[in-house]
């Protein structure tokens, strides 16, 4: 398994990132997730847009281009000869020791970057999965992919503790997304999700999602709902680049809909499909 360091592919091994890293120290630094299908990254603008902008919010200067960035995971996917799964990438502050004002101008930021052979998650787009619903603490800039992933760690451990599936969010009981996922629910038919503003991830699924909808002729709303909206709608899912379209089937022990996955999830699960293949 090849890693690509800063402009280098190596074995995982090789890999030495410096104790002094400041993703090490203080989570500084933005990371991007991409699906890999047939061997092709999938949505990859939308992917380099979303890290130059949380790139360019924290002021981490990107080592390269995104074309260059692009050439190198592309060459990664190769060398690894990965057909299905995903690509994980992060770039750091670089290393420097430890102290929180920004290091000196001439510290480079740490890429790194692999490949993760995966199955797409099909038994559970099948049956759906459960999920509890927990307080957002998260800070304001949740539209920002960083490498500050502890509420959302701690968020994820508390649904599998409970025995569910995934963690629910909610702020003052709007819900906002889960763990690593964004959520949508359908009302009388009709798509909710929540805008895109700060206090989400822009996901990727959720536009590809939007998207399909919109060709689908569902009418979608990009606003908010709360925790009882929820629990009174004929389906939920979630989206995102590792759970694709996850029907939700119960929320805090409670039967969402008729409690199997509904017809318009299984639409858009379809269409979803199609568009992959
Ligand atoms: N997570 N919301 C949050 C908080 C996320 O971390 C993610 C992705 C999403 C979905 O975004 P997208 O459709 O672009 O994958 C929503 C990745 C997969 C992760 O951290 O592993």
């Amino acid at each position: 398994n090849l890693y690509l360091y800063q402009n280098q592919f190596l074995p995982k091994e090789q890999v030495s990132i410096s104790p002094d890293d400041r993703g090490y120290y203080f989570g500084d630094g933005v990371y991007e997730v991409f699906r890999v299908y047939n061997g092709n990254l999938f949505e990859p603008e939308g992917h380099y847009r979303r890290l130059e902008k949380s790139a360019r919010e924290v002021r981490i200067p990107l080592p390269y281009s995104l074309e260059r960035l692009h050439q190198y995971l592309t060459e990664l996917i190769q060398a690894n000869h990965l057909q299905e799964g995903t690509v994980y990438m992060q770039i750091t502050r670089g290393a420097a020791p430890r102290a929180h004002p920004f290091p000196p101008t001439h510290t480079e930021p740490v890429l790194m970057a692999f490949c993760n052979e995966i199955a797409r998650p099909k038994s559970t787009m099948e049956q759906g999965i459960t999920a509890i619903t927990a307080d957002d603490i998260r800070w304001l800039r949740c539209d920002l992919k960083t490498l500050n992933l502890l509420a959302n760690v701690m968020a994820k451990q508390h649904a599998l503790d409970q025995g569910a599936g995934e963690v629910i969010l909610h702020r003052n009981g709007t819900i906002t997304e889960c763990s690593a996922s964004n959520f949508m629910i359908i009302k009388e038919g009709e798509l909710f999700t929540h805008p895109a503003n700060n206090l989400i991830l822009h996901g990727i699924t959720r536009e590809v999602v939007l998207r399909l909808a919109r060709n689908l002729d569902i009418v979608y709303h990009e606003r908010t709902f709360t925790i009882e909206d929820l629990l009174s709608a004929e389906e939920a899912f979630i989206s995102g680049t590792t759970v694709e379209v996850t029907p939700i089937i119960s929320v805090d022990g409670r039967r969402i809909g008729t409690g199997r996955p509904g017809p318009v999830t299984r639409k858009l699960q379809q269409a979803f499909e199609q568009l992959i293949n």
